[in-house]
């Protein structure tokens, strides 16, 4: 237990690393959370920032997201190997693996959302989530990516494009063949980005969200 728990504070402790907060603050001097949308993603940094540094910060974001799902995989079997007198079978690892490493992709969303170093405010982990979900099952990311690149050059809205990638990833992931801790870390996941754009959705519902290039 207490190795898990070492686990998901480092890859929370990861995804709280606040990248969109940093680049306001190392740019331009300002806390980005009195700005825009108050988010600390990309979306919000290519409002306030401009189209560098959103590039810069979503690409950091995504790979916290895949760090995340990468340190908990050589993490967990590690510290399993080590701490028994005999080594883990591979059933062993089979079994408590996947749980593990899907309670560390909540755990790096969570991280994002609600950033330890940022009284735990944060973005709203659509990047992040991208990166777990292409580092744990890459189809399932692909499709994601690829139904936001549509809603995006549809509608030319981040936050709509971002919930609609959720949703899609809800839905494979429920549709195909997949292991149930997996299943459950996307669907927690997926609900859980979608909880945090609350405030886009009322945005949105009063027809008041800004299309790319207009601020919040
Ligand atoms: O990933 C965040 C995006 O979907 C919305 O960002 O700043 O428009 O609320 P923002």
């Amino acid at each position: 237990w207490i190795a898990a728990a070492v686990g998901l504070a480092i890859a929370y402790l990861l995804g709280s690393t606040p990248t969109g907060y940093l680049a306001g603050k190392m740019l331009k001097g300002i806390d980005i959370r009195e700005h825009g949308s108050k988010s600390t993603g990309a979306t919000n940094v290519l409002r306030t920032l401009g189209k560098w540094p959103a590039l810069a910060v979503l690409l950091i974001d995504v790979l916290k997201g895949v760090g995340a799902v990468i340190f908990a995989r050589w993490f967990y079997p590690w510290f399993s190997t080590v701490s028994s007198d005999t080594p883990p079978t591979a059933l062993d690892l089979q079994n408590s693996m996947p749980w593990a490493v899907c309670l560390a992709g909540l755990a790096v969303l969570l991280g994002h959302g609600r950033s330890v170093w940022l009284n735990l405010t944060g973005g709203k982990s659509a990047a992040t989530g991208l990166g777990v979900l292409l580092a744990m099952s890459w189809p399932i990311g692909l499709g994601a990516a690829m139904v936001f690149g549509v809603a995006l050059t549809a509608f030319r809205i981040v936050s709509l494009s971002s919930m609609l990638a959720a949703l899609t990833a809800i839905a494979l992931v429920c549709g195909l063949e997949q292991p149930l801790p997996y299943r459950l870390l996307v669907i927690t996941g997926g609900i859980y980005v979608i909880v945090r754009h609350r405030a886009n959705i009322r945005r949105l519902l009063a027809g008041t969200e800004p299309r790319l290039g207009k601020v919040a």
